[in-house]
């Protein structure tokens, strides 16, 4: 005899298999108390107006006081928030208890040391079946250098997790973007072309590398906000750069070359000079964002405006 497959446990376990960030999404219900879930259904929607959207179960406890407030905040937990993760999807009496959260601009909960974090106006609420997708206009944000949590088949992972403990999952190599009066740091690539600081992240994590790439660099600088993130499927490698403002110093290595196209021509990696093609246009701009994919295709979500 065979097993009937169950339609609705396929499909959940396919879905399961792409890769995630965590979100706890949060609002302020009608007595003034804080409410939040936690969400893996986070999307961006549109830039202009600036919208994004997540799925709240219509059976969520919380659902009727997320249909009836006028905003939302969307958390992006970063990678030591796994317990901040469970906490938000277990029914726990309290799941604000011992959390020093704030209040954002628009009004909805903000939590500590999230990566990133999104306050949003309620833009429209469309019922999906048994979900309903809450769309926000992002109203005020924040981006930190804080790498994400991720969830992927049910479990949760995270850079530095995957690189301690699963000898064949991808290498991480973070690299520095240290920028100064509209240049950025190049380095010999060791192969004939130029490339930027670049290290694979060890058992320390993605901050402890970065860190020591602007140490190793001789210039001031500071690590600063993340800048893009994407897979090299063919090398089993994950690249993460961080924009790093530079204030003094003289290079130990390489050399600054001008914020454009021209100066990149020596770049042999060509998913890193269409980065820095991107980061000479968006510094000119003065509007930065970051960018999720691979070396072929992604997005980029916009961050800040300076
Ligand atoms: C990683 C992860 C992602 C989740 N994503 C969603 C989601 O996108 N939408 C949703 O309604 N529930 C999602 N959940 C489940 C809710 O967090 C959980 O069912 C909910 O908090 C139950 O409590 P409530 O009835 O008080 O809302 C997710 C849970 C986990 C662990």
């Amino acid at each position: 005899m065979t097993d009937t497959p169950d339609p609705r446990r396929a499909l959940r376990d396919a879905f399961g298999t792409f890769m995630t960030g965590v979100t706890v999404v949060t609002t302020m219900d009608a007595q003034g108390r804080p409410l939040g879930f936690t969400a893996n259904s986070f999307a961006s929607v549109s830039l202009d107006p600036p919208l994004l959207l997540v799925q709240i179960a219509r059976t969520s406890a919380n659902y009727p006081a997320f249909a009836a407030a006028s905003g939302f905040a969307v958390n992006i937990l970063s990678e030591g928030q796994k317990s901040v993760s469970s906490t938000f999807a277990r029914p726990v009496p309290d799941r604000f208890a011992g959390i020093d959260w704030q209040k954002g601009p628009h009004g909805s909960p903000i939590l500590p040391d999230v990566s990133a974090w999104f306050d949003c106006a309620t833009h429209r609420i469309v019922d999906a079946g048994d979900h309903a997708i809450l769309i926000g206009r992002v109203e005020a944000f924040n981006a930190t250098s804080a790498p994400g949590l991720g969830y992927y088949r049910g479990t949760y992972f995270t850079p530095v997790a995957t690189q301690a403990t699963l000898p064949t999952g991808p290498d991480i190599i973070v690299s520095a973007i240290l920028e100064r009066q509209g240049q950025v740091l190049l380095v010999d690539d060791g192969f004939g072309g130029l490339t930027l600081p670049t290290a694979r992240v060890g058992r320390d994590g993605t901050s402890a590398a970065l860190a020591s790439l602007i140490a190793q660099s001789g210039l001031d600088a500071a690590p600063g906000p993340l800048y893009s993130v994407f897979e090299d499927v063919a090398r089993g490698q994950q690249h993460i750069a961080f924009r790093c403002p530079a204030t003094g110093g003289q290079p130990a290595k390489g050399a600054f070359v001008d914020l454009s196209p021209a100066s990149f021509t020596d770049v042999t990696d060509q998913a890193l000079r269409t980065m820095l093609d991107r980061l000479a246009d968006e510094s000119r701009m003065g509007n930065y964002g970051i960018y999720f994919g691979n070396q072929n295709a992604g997005r980029v979500t916009p961050v800040s405006q300076e």
